[in-house]
C-alpha cells in the first residue's frame, strides 16, 4: 500500500441551470423575497430539469472531479453516492453513475443516505476502506431536493435546491484527511422526514395518498443545528489535537445563513473564515459540503497549508465532521 497519505486529490460540481427565484416562490405561496433572504439568506436555488435526476448530476460531478485528479479512471476501486432523493431504490444511484462513467465491473458502486451529513459519511467509510485495503473512491454527494418538496408548504419550499459535488481520494501530496467522526440520534421532538407511502402491500392498511413530501419543525432542526455545529467543532478539534486558532477555513452545511452565522459564533469562529453560497444554491442537502469544497478551492479561499474544517448536520439526525490539510 502507498505510504502517502489519504486525502481529497480532485473536486467537482454540478448545479442545474434553471434558477428558481424568491420573486417566482411568492407567486407560489404565501412569502416574499424580504422574508426568506431575512431568515434564511437565500436569494435563489437551482431546479434540475426533468431530463435530469440525482444520477445525472452526480455523474456530471464526479466526472470534473476525476479529470482534476488526473488518476486513471480504471484506478478507481470504490463509488459512493451520499443523497437522499433517489429515483430507484435499486438500481442503486451509485450504480447508475458507475455505469454512466462507463466503469461497468471496474468497481464496487453503493449509496449511502445519511440526510444532509450523507458526505460527511460517505468520506468517513471511504477513508476508512481505503486504509484497510488501499486504492481510490470517488465520493458523491446528490440531491434533487425540487422533487420531495410540497410547494404548497412555505416552511419548506423556499428552502431547498437541487445540486451534486464529488471528490476522488486516496494516497496523494495534495492533502491529507486529518481527523474525522460521525453521529447520530433519534430524536422524538425534532422533525425532518420524508415517509414512504405503501400503496400495494395486502399485508397493511390502505394509506391515504398523501404524497412523499419533506416534512420539518423548523424552529427545532434551527437549535439542533447551531448545537452541532459548536459541539461538531469541539469535538473533531479534540480529536485532532488541534486549536480552533489553527483553523484557517470552515465548510459548514449550507441550509441558512443565519444557522452559519449563529453556529460560527456559538462556535467562537469569524465569518471570516466561513464559507457562504447558501444565497445562490439554497440547502442541497448530501451536495452541499462538497459543492461548497469544490467552489472555496476554485475561488483560492483554501490554499496551501490552510487546515479545513467540514461540518454538516441534518434529518435522520446525523451530524459528523472532518479535517483536512491542504498540502499543495
Ligand atoms: O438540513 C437541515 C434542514 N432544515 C433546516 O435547515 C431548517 C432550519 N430552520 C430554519 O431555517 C428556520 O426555522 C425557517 C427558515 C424554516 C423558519 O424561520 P423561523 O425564523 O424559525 O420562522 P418560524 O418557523 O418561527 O415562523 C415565524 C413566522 C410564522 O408566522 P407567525 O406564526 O409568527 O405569524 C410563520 O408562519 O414566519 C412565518 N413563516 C413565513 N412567512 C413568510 C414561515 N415560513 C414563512 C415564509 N414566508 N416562507
Amino acid at each position: 500500500m502507498s505510504s502517502l497519505p489519504i486525502g481529497i486529490i480532485g473536486t467537482g460540481a454540478y448545479l442545474p441551470e434553471t434558477v428558481l427565484t424568491n420573486q417566482y416562490l411568492e407567486k407560489l405561496v404565501d412569502t416574499s423575497d424580504q422574508w426568506i433572504r431575512e431568515r434564511t439568506g437565500i436569494r435563489e436555488r437551482r431546479v434540475a430539469s426533468p431530463e435530469e435526476d440525482v444520477a445525472t448530476m452526480g455523474e456530471a460531478a464526479a466526472r470534473q472531479a476525476l479529470e482534476n485528479s488526473g488518476i486513471a479512471w480504471e484506478d478507481l476501486d470504490y463509488l459512493i453516492a451520499a443523497s437522499n432523493t433517489f429515483n430507484y431504490m435499486y438500481p442503486a444511484t451509485a450504480i447508475r453513475i458507475q455505469h454512466g462513467l462507463g466503469l461497468d465491473d471496474k468497481l464496487a458502486a453503493f449509496d449511502l443516505q445519511a440526510g444532509c451529513s450523507g458526505f460527511n459519511y460517505a468520506l468517513y467509510v471511504a477513508e476508512n476502506m481505503i486504509k484497510n485495503k488501499g486504492g481510490y473512491a470517488l465520493v458523491i454527494g446528490t440531491d434533487a431536493n425540487t422533487r420531495m418538496l410540497d410547494f404548497t408548504d412555505r416552511g419548506t419550499c423556499i428552502l431547498f435546491g437541487d445540486g451534486a459535488g464529488a471528490v476522488v481520494i486516496g494516497p496523494t501530496d495534495r492533502s491529507r484527511l486529518v481527523a474525522s467522526f460521525v453521529a447520530s440520534s433519534y430524536n422524538g421532538k425534532l422533525y425532518l422526514k420524508n415517509e414512504f407511502t405503501e400503496l400495494n402491500s395486502p399485508f397493511l392498511p390502505k394509506p391515504a395518498l398523501t404524497g412523499n413530501f419533506m416534512y420539518m419543525d423548523g424552529p427545532e432542526i434551527f437549535k439542533f443545528a447551531v448545537r452541532a455545529v459548536q459541539e461538531s467543532l469541539r469535538r473533531i478539534l479534540a480529536q485532532a489535537g488541534m486549536s480552533r486558532e489553527e483553523i484557517d477555513f470552515l465548510i459548514i452545511h449550507q441550509a441558512n445563513y443565519r444557522i452559519l452565522e449563529t453556529g460560527a459564533r456559538f462556535a467562537k469562529m469569524p465569518m471570516e473564515k466561513v464559507y457562504v453560497n447558501v444565497d445562490r444554491y439554497g440547502n442541497t442537502s448530501a451536495a452541499s459540503i462538497p459543492i461548497a469544497l469544490h467552489e472555496a478551492l476554485i475561488e483560492g479561499k483554501i490554499q496551501k497549508n490552510h487546515k479545513v474544517v467540514l461540518i454538516s448536520f441534518g434529518a435522520g439526525v446525523t451530524w459528523a465532521a472532518t479535517v483536512l490539510e491542504w498540502l499543495s
